[in-house]
């Protein structure tokens, strides 16, 4: 399914707005143009829709005031993966080179540290007031906290506890701050911040398992991006934790995943288990709660298209 296709006129009209906002923000430097303008190209832009969905969830919010913090959104999501790209020396992104690849690292932290701060100029030109700017800070800071995590355990086999740790300090919580920014922008009760939060944390990490799987199983053409990276680089992930604990041949896969070599033979090893199964599952029963905390007050069109993104992220192949 296309993922455009799953929301509402909502959302659809603003991307129009989207489009030539961000293309502003990356315009003051030629060189910053030329670097950003392929990356943004690709994307799905799952982080402003989400955002702008849940702004107009109850009553239309004005767009003018809705779009800097949308574009503001996937200016941070940009640039936290200009950064990530350069940690996991990945070279392709959104179905390009990367600008680490392009540019080199030292090229690349500058581009990423050019994003962050455009975003946050967006938001204090925009007078969206404390709470938001404090949201958007603690979101920077968890998603840092979280490739440090994973930086710093490269090759180790993570718990499940340590598992979900990582994606919801890299994944989920950014999901979630999208949905609860729009809660709060558009002035929802307390109790609908929350569930709305809720829906975004697990949309987020029922997100991040997929795209764990997506790194064996998918492919590079939809997804845009390498396959095989995480292990590669030392990433474990639930596919791999699961194929740990129930495979015949655990001992051998032990022995490639914490050492990052022979990646084809681990995904063989994979595919024999119920690790995918076991992933969807999970993944499934995320969604299913993220279903179960939609505030019964929204506007049921976009409560219909909140569902509909649901769906997506379990069915995605990109
Ligand atoms: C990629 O996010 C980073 C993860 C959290 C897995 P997306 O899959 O939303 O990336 P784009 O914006 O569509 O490129
Ligand atoms: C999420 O993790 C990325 C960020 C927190 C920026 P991944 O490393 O899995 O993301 P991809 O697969 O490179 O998009
Ligand atoms: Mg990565
Ligand atoms: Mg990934």
């Amino acid at each position: 399914m296309n993922f455009v296709a799953a929301l509402n006129d909502v959302a659809a009209k603003n991307l129009q707005v989207l489009e030539e906002q961000i293309r502003q923000a990356i315009s003051d430097d030629e060189f910053i143009h030329e670097a950003c303008e392929p990356l943004f190209k690709g994307g799905k832009r799952l982080r402003p829709m989400l955002f702008l969905l849940c702004a107009n969830a109850k009553s239309d919010f004005p767009q003018e005031k809705s779009m800097p913090l949308a574009t503001t959104l996937e200016l941070i999501h940009t640039a936290s993966l200009v950064h990530d790209d350069i940690i996991d020396t990945s070279k392709k992104r959104r179905g390009v080179e990367t600008t680490n690849s392009k540019y080199g690292a030292q090229i690349a932290v500058l581009v990423g540290d050019y994003l962050f701060a455009k975003a946050f100029q967006l938001v204090a030109e925009n007078n969206y007031g404390e709470e938001v700017s404090t949201v958007l800070s603690k979101l920077v800071k968890n998603l840092c906290v979280g490739e440090i995590m994973q930086d710093r355990s490269l090759y180790e086999v993570p718990t499940l506890s340590e598992y979900y740790t990582r994606i919801n300090l890299k994944t989920a919580i950014f999901l979630s701050t999208c949905c609860r920014l729009g809660a709060i922008v558009s002035k929802m009760e307390r109790r609908e911040v929350e569930k709305l939060t809720a829906y975004g944390t697990n949309l987020g990490l029922a997100f991040q398992i997929i795209d764990d799987l997506l790194d064996f199983f998918g492919d590079e053409k939809i997804t845009g991006k390498p396959r095989g990276g995480d292990l590669k680089s030392g990433v474990i992930t639930l596919p791999v934790i699961r194929a740990l604990e129930v495979s015949d041949e655990s001992q051998i896969l032990r022995q490639i995943v914490t050492s990052g070599k022979d990646v084809d033979a681990a995904i063989k090893i994979i595919q024999a288990t119920d690790a995918v199964d076991y992933c969807r599952t999970r993944a499934e029963a995320h969604i299913e709660s993220a279903r179960v905390n939609l505030p019964p007050t929204l506007q049921i069109s976009v409560a219909r298209a909140l569902e509909q993104v649901a769906d997506f992220i379990v069915d995605r192949t990109r």
